[in-house]
């Protein structure tokens, strides 16, 4: 198909406009809204240039509502682009979208794909055919996946009666069975609980160690990111707001650390008040996950010290740990300062 020097993607001035129909806020408004015909036009992505060699791996991330999945439909053919250019592997996706299916696998986490009525296993022997996968090759992805993911235990199962969790895996395993050049991972941990994640984690770096498979990855879970992808792409409505290495977001986006701090009894208002009050004028942001669980993010100028000593004082605390900058906690100060009037 493409000469090795071609890269995995190639995505320039890429652009998505959805027509859709006009919403309005308020119950009149909106009900009226709902009944006319009027539509309007909405920018999904805008703008969108970067290329991925041939591979990367690499973590496609972004709120809710970014386009993420709209890129990802842009880049295996299944939606053609507004604006720009594209091209997966060299060739134009939603032109040859059937023969760039010979070198690509594609998951969509929300959607699984792999045939209904019938056991995964007979799914991977058409696919085995389908896709005229060597022996050798079949041999490896086949075990690799049945093991690592373990489906033994439902292979020989419908996959209408199976559980969502292991629909996904078999839909995971189905399309990474060729070996494809590049695999797109849409949300492919939506759901699994935290042993499977791993395991599905540890697939995907599995193949990639074996066949050089390129990893375009979305996930709301960014330990996926942490431990699979090398390169970050973060979308922020529909544009680029980053793109480089995980490394480099972390140390150009880490402010300083995080105390995780669990409590032996609730803090009522007035305490939790006197607390901030007291820190108001250090650079810390305070999160309460739980009525027992405070997070205390302090920037690089706040003195850790200090900040543990007044929490200290004022609560009731049965546990603390500091943590250094996680990509969890920095992409979640990054998503809300992007929304922060300026
Ligand atoms: N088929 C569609 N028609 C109209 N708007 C859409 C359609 N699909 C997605 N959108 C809108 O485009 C934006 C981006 O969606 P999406 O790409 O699914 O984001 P993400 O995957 O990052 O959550 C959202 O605001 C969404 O509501
Ligand atoms: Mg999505």
């Amino acid at each position: 198909m493409a000469g090795t020097m071609v890269p995995a993607i190639l995505a320039e001035n890429l652009g998505k406009t959805y027509t859709r129909r006009k919403r309005k806020s308020g119950f009149w408004p909106g009900l009226r809204a709902y009944f006319s015909t009027e539509s309007e036009r909405f920018a999904a992505v805008t703008d969108l240039s970067f290329r991925v060699e041939r591979g990367e791996s690499v973590g496609l991330i972004g709120e809710n509502g970014a386009g993420k999945s709209t890129t990802v439909k842009m880049l295996t053919g299944i939606l053609v682009p507004s604006e720009g250019r594209i091209e997966t592997l060299g060739v134009v996706p939603w032109r040859e979208r059937r023969r760039l299916a010979q070198n690509m696998g594609v998951v969509f986490g929300q959607k699984p794909q792999i045939l209904w009525d019938i056991p995964a296993r007979e799914s991977f022997r058409l696919l085995k055919v389908m896709y005229a996968i060597p022996d050798d090759v079949f041999r490896f992805t086949y075990d690799e996946a049945v093991e690592r993911l373990e489906l033994a235990e439902f292979i020989d199962t419908p996959v209408r009666l199976l559980s969502l969790g292991q629909r996904m895996r078999c839909d995971l395993a189905a399309s990474l069975l060729h070996a494809p050049a590049v695999a797109f991972l849409d949300e492919p941990t939506i759901g699994l609980d935290v042993l499977v994640k791993e395991r599905v984690r540890e697939h995907l770096i599995e193949m990639r160690r074996r066949f050089g498979t390129t990893i375009v990855l979305t996930t709301h879970d960014l330990k996926d990111i942490s431990a699979t992808c090398e390169r970050l792409l973060v979308l922020d409505r529909g544009r680029l707001l980053y793109d480089g290495s995980r490394q480099g977001f972390e140390e150009r986006f880490a402010h300083g650390r995080t105390l995780l701090v669990d409590l032996g009894s609730e803090a009522d208002a007035a305490t939790r008040g006197a607390l901030e009050r007291d820190l108001a004028d250090d650079d810390v942001t305070f999160t309460w996950d739980t009525p027992h669980r405070l997070r205390v993010e302090c920037a690089r100028s706040a003195s850790a010290p200090k900040v543990t000593a007044s929490v200290l004082e004022h609560l009731h605390v049965a546990d603390l740990a500091v943590q250094g900058a996680e990509l969890d906690a920095i992409v979640t100060r990054l998503y809300r300062t992007a929304k922060a009037p300026a």
